[in-house]
């Protein structure tokens, strides 16, 4: 596979190597994302040289000495949790993230803390200039004082400097201004990010130190060019600003050394990140406590599951046909709930206004919707609120019967997270365990009575 000198071909997409350009990556069908690569001395084969040479023997893993790895705290609790645990030594971690979103701050933070502890680091940055970083860090605090910085955007002068000052965990921010001289080609071009990360990668299973990478994501929600990256790292993390909040998420969408489900919260103050122990509580104050006409279910970005809040507001209407006015979701979908609900629960909606908005700009696609959509109906038209811990999840027929979601274990578990305690969901969906307590419903009749009894 590794060129015959020249150049070659790389898609940014799903980094498939090309002989020669084309508008459209053979492999994953993406269309514009093949990049020049040139392979001035391929990285290939020297790594494959040096293997021959260095490469330590086959050992029996009963052999191997190990088992639980000790691990360095970050100095915040929720970051630890993301990671598994805190930083494992030798992994490498990408934090991805839009710019702006906090990634040189939480990674800065993290510095200060591990300094702090005794555990020597270096920091560097490729975006930053060190006076920068120093205004950065007098608003970090006294700790942030401690941090050893280095401007540089030369993948050798780093490994170089942070072997020479013994650094345990390296911040390298952001990959996409490395370069390295075993290529030609501009920072930030796929190749240059790719051969820097598996550089990194193998000093760091080498001399053992942790790596901490920033990528900045593009707004397609890829981690810009290489993505590729993602199949080399150990974790990869991404920050991400919370629609209907002001808050920031850190989720772990990989990790070899801990769970993908876990997210950590955070809000970003005056003085850097402050972590969120109960997001619940934030999530739940952004709403109108109390108020009737609301309910919170979770729909799936991806393979994400994200809360998403519903309101409804039913008046008396005037004269004429009632108003049926829906933000966020379908109109003939609303349409479709309020018959069923009429005739499946008795609701009178027929001579009442409806409106209904999904709050955070968030559209509504997925039917696993419906039942939060109903809820906060029945909760407008009855005046009362729903539970403020409860979560709803499940499609409604025609017949007004609950139907069973796709991934309801990912969404409970998040929504238990962010300290949602019950979850009204059908009866013929059996999730494992989560710690969100289930109340299993049969139909929309079932929910009607749970809500108004
Ligand atoms: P930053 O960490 O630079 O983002 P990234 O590295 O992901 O591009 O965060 C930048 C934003 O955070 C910027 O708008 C300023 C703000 N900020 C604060 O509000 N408080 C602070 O203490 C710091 C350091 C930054
Ligand atoms: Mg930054």
């Amino acid at each position: 596979m590794a060129a015959k000198g020249g150049s070659t071909f790389r898609c940014g997409e799903c980094g498939a190597e090309q002989p020669k350009w084309a508008g459209r990556c053979d492999a994953c069908g993406a269309w514009n994302t093949l990049v020049e690569e040139p392979t001035g001395r391929s990285p290939g084969r020297a790594v494959r040289r040096s293997n021959v040479v260095a490469g330590p023997p086959p050992v029996r893993l009963a052999d191997v000495q190990g088992g639980e790895v000790g691990r360095w705290r970050t100095g915040s609790p929720e970051f630890d949790f993301v990671l598994g645990g805190g930083i494992v030594p030798g992994s490498v971690v990408l934090v991805g993230g839009e710019p702006g979103i906090g990634k040189s701050t939480l990674l800065l933070q993290c510095a200060a803390s591990l300094e702090a502890a005794g555990v020597p680091t270096l920091y560097v940055s490729g975006e930053e200039s060190p006076e920068q970083l120093r205004l950065r860090a007098d608003r970090l605090g006294d700790l942030a004082g401690q941090v050893r910085v280095l401007g540089e955007t030369r993948l050798e002068a780093m490994v170089h400097h942070a072997s020479s000052v013994g650094a345990r965990v390296l911040f390298v921010d952001s990959i996409q201004t490395s370069y390295t001289d075993a290529l030609e080609g501009a920072p930030g071009n796929v190749g240059q990010v790719r051969e820097c990360a598996a550089q990194l990668m193998r000093f760091a299973k080498e001399a053992g130190p942790a790596v901490f990478l920033v990528g900045h994501v593009t707004k397609g929600g890829g981690i810009a060019g290489p993505r590729t990256l993602e199949h080399i790292v150990d974790t990869v993390l991404y920050f991400e600003g919370e629609a209907t909040l002001d808050h920031r998420i850190l989720r772990a969408v990989k990790n070899r050394f801990g769970s993908v489900d876990e997210i950590g919260v955070f809000r970003m103050t005056g003085a850097g990140l402050e972590p969120v122990p109960d997001p619940a509580a934030a999530f739940l104050a952004s709403r109108v406590t109390g108020a009737s006409g609301s309910a919170v279910t979770a729909l799936m970005e991806g393979t994400r599951p994200m809360l998403v809040e519903i309101q409804a507001l039913a008046t008396k209407a005037g004269f004429g046909t009632p108003q049926r006015v829906a933000t966020g979701l379908d109109h003939r979908r609303l349409a479709v709930l309020l018959a069923v609900l009429e005739r499946r629960a008795g609701l009178p909606v027929g001579t009442l206004d409806v409106f209904v908005n999904v709050t955070g700009g968030v559209r509504l696609l997925e039917p696993s919707t419906d039942l939060a959509v109903v809820a906060a109906l029945l909760s407008s038209v009855h005046d009362r609120p729903v539970p403020p811990d409860a979560l709803f999840l499940g499609e409604v027929g025609l017949a007004g019967e609950v139907r069973p979601v796709a991934a309801v274990e990912r969404r409970l578990a998040e929504a238990g997270r962010q300290g949602f305690r019950r979850a009204f969901i059908s009866t013929r969906s059996r999730p494992a365990a989560t710690g969100v307590e289930i109340v299993p419903l049969e139909g929309i009749g079932d929910l009607a009575r749970r809500l108004v009894a």
